[in-house]
């Protein structure tokens, strides 16, 4: 476990830098403002898979947000491959829990429908892309579907080869899976980490769930509550590719035990939860 990095100008070498990033929120009916983020402070390399966890309004979805360039930040600095961010850019590219398919447009025309926004693509390349990427995601054969004609777990994947389409740096992921079944969302991890390995982007990935952090990530970041901030960092010693086997190894569960019991702490201090939860339980 290591400290946060707290040198003061952003790194030229990482694909994402952050600096001293605080936010705050002005909340209905308060007289105070609410410290989302407290001096953030980290470094993403190139291709690397870096997940971020931690109780629930610990400000993961801002600091995501802010990346991604659709929320202002109060100081601090980002930089994206040395070049600071000054709202959204097509370096990168966020999926959200939700799949947001446009329901009138097919699987096909959905994928397509980033790089049309970004005209950066004519449209033979837009065809082979979005074709590359639908057989990727394992959808080969509901090019012609639409969303409403996919399960939950194809929306999700549609959403994926949607964001890969555009070819950004970085992937900013909050909480993808979230919305299913634990079977699909098991599979969706494999699925991500096998793309992950054939594009070799670099990942920014909330989640509520260790095990899915510990499974993807090179590194898993802990934020903590009030202020948000980075607690604590724990590097992924298994090497890849991973088996989703992995997940019983005693090893794998000393290390979900370690991450949990600083969880929980923060939950704890932050009364969300009274000592003595349930590591089953997300807080
Ligand atoms: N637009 C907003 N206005 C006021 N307060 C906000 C706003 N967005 C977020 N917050 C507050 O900022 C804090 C961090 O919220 P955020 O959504 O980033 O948390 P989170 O870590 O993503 O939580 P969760 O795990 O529940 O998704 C919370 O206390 C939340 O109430
Ligand atoms: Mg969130």
């Amino acid at each position: 476990m290591d400290a946060a990095n707290a040198s003061t100008k952003p790194s030229r070498s990482a694909k994402l830098s952050a600096r001293h990033v605080a936010k705050h929120f002005w909340a209905s009916g308060e007289d105070t403002p609410l410290a989302a983020l407290s001096d953030i402070n980290l470094d993403i390399a190139d291709g690397e898979f870096v997940c971020i966890v931690g109780p629930s309004g610990c400000g993961k979805t801002t600091f995501l947000n802010i990346v991604a360039g659709l929320l202002p930040f109060d100081h601090g600095a980002i930089e994206i491959a040395g070049r600071s961010i000054s709202g959204p850019g097509q370096d990168r590219a966020m999926v959200f829990q939700q799949a947001r398919l446009l329901p009138w447009r097919t699987t096909f025309d959905n994928v397509t429908y980033g790089m049309q926004l970004h005209r950066r693509f004519t449209p033979a390349e837009m065809a082979a892309r979005a074709q590359g990427l639908i057989e990727l995601v394992g959808l080969k054969g509901f090019e012609r579907r639409f969303p409403a004609e996919l399960s939950g777990g194809m929306q999700q994947r549609v959403n994926l080869a949607r964001a890969l389409a555009t070819d950004p740096e970085i992937l900013l992921m909050d909480e993808p899976f979230a919305a299913l079944d634990a079977q699909t969302r098991e599979f969706m991890q494999a699925e991500l980490m096998r793309i992950w390995q054939e594009h070799s982007k670099t990942v920014l990935f909330v989640t509520h769930q260790i095990d899915e952090a510990v499974y993807l990530a090179d590194r898993v970041l802990v934020f903590g509550t009030r202020p948000g901030r980075l607690k604590a960092e724990f590097k992924v010693p298994f090497p890849r590719p991973r088996q989703l086997a992995i997940k019983r190894r005693p090893e794998f569960l000393a290390l979900l035990d370690d991450i949990w019991a600083l969880i929980e702490e923060e939950a704890e201090r932050a009364g969300l939860v009274r000592g003595g939860a349930d590591p089953a339980v997300t807080p």
